[in-house]
């Protein structure tokens, strides 16, 4: 498996992973708007085809996760971990020391995974979500090796 920045050809497959993922996905319009700004730190996992992708952005010396996902049929296979862990690399690379992501407060196994890679809660986030569900802000400082 390759773990590489996002190429035009492989836009379709983030669609696809990302509507299969969630219940609330981005709207395309805004996923083509990522990958035309924030190319640089838009990864996938590839095998054969795209298997899994990670959209992150920086502002202001402030990384902050986007979207994770990772299709269905290659889950638990640390490819979610990989992911985050390289974009944690460029993260580090571009002068970022801090990282933020929200996650839905029910999605215990995603918060399982950020918190193995150092990550913890920070915030919680009433009614965050469109669908008033609960959220939870994570961060991680980015100090000495990802
Ligand atoms: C969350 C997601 C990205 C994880 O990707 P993944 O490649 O399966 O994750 P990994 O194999 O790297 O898992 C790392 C750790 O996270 C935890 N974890 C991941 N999936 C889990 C599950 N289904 N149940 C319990 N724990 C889980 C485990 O601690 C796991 O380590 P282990 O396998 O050694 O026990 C994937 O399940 C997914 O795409 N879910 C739908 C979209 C989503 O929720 N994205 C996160 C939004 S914030």
């Amino acid at each position: 498996m390759d773990i590489r920045e996002i190429k035009p050809e492989d836009i379709k497959r983030v669609f696809e992973i990302e509507f299969s993922s969630f219940n609330a996905p981005y709207d395309p319009l805004i996923l083509n708007y990522l990958y035309e700004v924030h190319r640089k730190t838009f990864l996938v996992a590839y095998e054969n085809d795209v298997i899994g992708y990670i959209i992150g952005i920086i502002d202001r010396l402030e990384g902050h996760i986007i979207s994770l996902a990772v299709d269905e049929d290659f889950r638990r296979k640390k490819v979610g971990t990989l992911l985050v862990k390289r974009l944690l690399e460029i993260f580090k690379e571009k002068g970022v020391n801090k990282v933020k992501l929200e996650v839905r407060k029910r999605n215990t196994k995603a918060q399982k995974l950020y918190k193995k890679l150092g990550f913890f809660e920070a915030k919680e986030l009433p009614m965050y979500y469109e669908n008033g569900e609960d959220g939870i802000l994570m961060m991680k400082y980015l100090e000495g090796k990802v």
